[in-house]
């Protein structure tokens, strides 16, 4: 028998923007905003991200879509690739992520997909700096997570290369 070995993540939960520091609501603000900007025709499933940069800037992305379907790109890895063009070399702080159905019929908060885990955190390794998360769906609660590395255990990053 190996060695059973426990691997912990943790987050912080909300039940309202009003809870968290005005910057931290306004980016979740501006990230459902960014939702009407998604070209979602196949899904019809339109996620917005902002990005809150060291600057004090904030970078939206929203999600691409594309006939040919693989080639579409997820809202956050939208807005963390703009803002590493946009502003090179600028710290990202924090990334929000959002979604915006008909109905509102998600009520939990939106996760990012295994691949934008794995983008968003080789920015924090770049970066040296953790970025933080928010994640909310059409409404309802809120998790802030203090580092992508937390939605990645056992992650693979360029150290192995
Ligand atoms: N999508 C995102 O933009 N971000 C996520 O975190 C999950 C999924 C997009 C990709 C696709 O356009 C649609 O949502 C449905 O998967």
């Amino acid at each position: 028998m190996g060695k059973k070995i426990e691997i912990r993540a943790n987050y912080e939960l909300f039940s309202k923007a009003e809870e968290l520091p005005a910057i931290e609501a306004e980016l979740l603000l501006r990230a459902h905003a960014a939702c009407d900007t998604a070209y979602a025709p196949y899904s019809e499933f339109r996620v917005g991200a902002a990005a809150l940069l060291e600057n004090g800037e904030i970078v939206l992305g929203s999600n691409q879509e594309n006939a040919a379907y693989p080639s579409t790109i997820c809202a956050e890895r939208a807005a963390v690739f703009a803002a590493a063009a946009q502003f090179p070399g600028v710290v990202i702080r924090a990334v929000a992520i959002r979604v915006k159905t008909a109905g509102e019929r998600v009520e939990r908060p939106i996760s990012p997909c295994g691949a934008c885990r794995q983008v968003l955190f080789e920015f924090e390794w770049r970066q040296e700096t953790p970025i933080q998360l928010l994640l909310q769906g059409d409404k309802g609660d809120i998790y802030r997570i203090a580092s992508t590395k937390s939605l990645l255990p056992l992650l693979f990053d360029p150290s192995f290369l």
